[in-house]
């Protein structure tokens, strides 16, 4: 039988997720545990990483087991070819299919970041470096941000919000794009409105005319959210979506419009500088709503540093919230 693989939040229906959140709590009260003594992810970025590196592997060492850490390319393991049926005449020095099942062979499961953004978005949103590891592999395959989905991210959102809110059926949720001066992955706010919508959340969503999300996503969404008691509704001013809300997402991404070519990215998102920017006052017009960022983020970029810095912010416990989702995501996966 081919092992599990986690690599968007759908991969996990409501009643699974709610089981893993459950179990992630009872992690964050008995945060020591040895139920993985003698396991070994290992993990391979291919982009850089704070949140996830560190606590993926605060998180084996806290269930006695290991990781390995691979950095791809530079001083770092081999470049990596993800391309079937190719002539490796070009820059790349392995084939996942050799490195997954090699890999298979030491460890327990393999957890992959990989979103850099190429020339094509119809070419990244088939997440080929995932998909070659899932394929591949005989361990278990676990998603540390792809470009698409980032699903542990939106584990330690929901649980945030569940934790700050209560039952998130039916809650105003407001995920806003933020205008940053670079084109940043999708991953992130797709996986936030997945996930919400999964738990039957009023989800709102705005963003710029251009900066639309996948159409695939919003359409899997629309009917996650329907078949919840949920919703899912895009505004093109995030202003309008404000009154209400119960919890604020912000998050900068880039436009699939002008996909592959940053300086066109940057010409059009300019007249968006300021206007799309969380502020204390934005924050003042919701329903005591608090504050959300995956992080890293830039201080008075996607959000003012007073919001961040302002007691409706959850962006700390949010981080800390990767820590006890990804314990249960692994005993789930590895135990
Ligand atoms: N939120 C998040 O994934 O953070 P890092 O990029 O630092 O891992």
């Amino acid at each position: 039988m081919k092992p599990q693989a986690f690599l968007a939040p759908q991969d996990m229906s409501l009643a699974e997720t709610r089981d893993l959140l459950a179990v992630a709590r009872n992690l964050q009260k008995n945060p020591l545990r040895r139920d993985l003594a003698g396991k070994t992810i290992g993990m391979i970025f291919f982009n850089p990483s704070l949140r996830t590196r560190t606590s993926f592997d605060v998180a084996m060492n806290h269930l006695g087991g290991h990781a390995v850490i691979l950095n791809v390319g530079g001083e770092g393991t081999w470049t990596l070819e993800y391309r079937e049926d190719i002539i490796m005449d070009g820059d790349k020095s392995e084939h996942i299919k050799e490195a997954a099942q090699v890999l298979s062979r030491y460890v327990d499961a393999i957890a992959i970041r990989a979103f850099s953004a190429g020339t094509s978005w119809e070419e990244d949103r088939r997440e080929q470096i995932h998909r070659a590891f899932a394929a591949y592999a005989t361990v278990p395959v676990i998603n540390m941000e792809s470009q698409l989905h980032h699903p542990c991210q939106s584990l330690a959102d929901i649980k945030t919000i569940e934790d700050r809110i209560g039952d998130p059926a039916g809650q105003p949720l407001l995920v806003t794009w933020g205008w940053h001066p670079n084109p940043l992955a999708m991953a992130v706010p797709n996986s936030i409105v997945m996930e919400a919508a999964k738990f039957g959340m009023e989800v709102r969503l705005a963003h710029p005319p251009g900066w639309e999300l996948d159409s695939a996503v919003i359409e899997t969404a629309g009917t996650l959210a329907e078949g919840a008691g949920g919703s899912l509704r895009i505004y093109n001013n995030f202003e309008e979506a404000l009154p209400g809300a119960r919890a604020v997402y912000a998050k900068s991404w880039g436009s699939i419009t002008h996909y592959g070519d940053p300086q066109q990215q940057r010409a059009a998102a300019a007249p968006y500088r300021d206007k799309w920017r969380v502020t204390l006052e934005h924050m003042e017009r919701t329903d005591n709503a608090f504050f959300l960022h995956c992080l890293p983020i830039r201080r008075g970029i996607e959000a003012d540093a007073a919001v961040l810095d302002a007691p409706c912010s959850a962006v700390y416990d949010e981080a800390e919230n990767r820590l006890h989702v990804q314990k249960a995501v692994l005993l789930r996966m590895l135990a």
